[in-house]
């Protein structure tokens, strides 16, 4: 469950620095310091942010739901006033979109490998019948 303390934008304002960088999107405030360096975006953006409401340039890129659900992962609190909602996407679970963000560095070799397996067999045994097919023809020409 994500944290519901409540902080002030002034609050929020003394952390904006890349060792401890807070910023507030939709009335969430948001500890990035741990995201930086994984933010597909660039830590940059996030930095000249800290401390600050960036609702208007998260939303502005159009980041995907799962990149919404990840707001709930590094939430610590809520802005003075606002009344946030514990999902902002019914389709995707912060458990769905954490799997989306490791997904981004696992590359998927599945369709490979299975071909390879068919073929370790039956490539050498079309050469081996091919040779053995071969061989009988010259054979039975060498008798005729
Ligand atoms: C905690 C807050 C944020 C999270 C969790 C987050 C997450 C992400 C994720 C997962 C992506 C990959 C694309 C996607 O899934 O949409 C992304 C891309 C990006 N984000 Fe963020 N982001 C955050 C805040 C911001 C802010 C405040 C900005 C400010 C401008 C920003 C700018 C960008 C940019 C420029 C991209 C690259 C888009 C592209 O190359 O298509 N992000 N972000």
């Amino acid at each position: 469950m994500a944290d519901r303390r409540i902080f002030t934008l002034s609050q929020v304002a003394q952390h904006k620095s890349n060792k401890d960088c807070w910023l507030v999107i939709n009335g969430r405030v948001l500890n990035v310091t741990k995201f930086l360096e994984e933010h597909p975006g660039g830590e940059e953006v996030l930095i000249e942010l800290a401390g600050k409401d960036a609702t208007k340039e998260f939303d502005a890129i159009g980041h995907s739901k799962a990149a919404q659900n990840l707001l709930l992962k590094y939430q610590v609190g809520v802005l003075q006033g606002y009344a946030v909602s514990e999902v902002d996407s019914k389709d995707v679970t912060l458990e769905e979109s954490n799997k989306r963000e490791m997904s981004a560095f696992v590359i998927k070799d599945d369709a490979v490998s299975k071909s390879p397996d068919f073929l370790q067999f039956f490539v050498p045994f079309l050469i081996a019948s091919f040779y053995f097919g071969y061989r009988c023809l010259t054979r039975a020409v060498d008798i005729a």
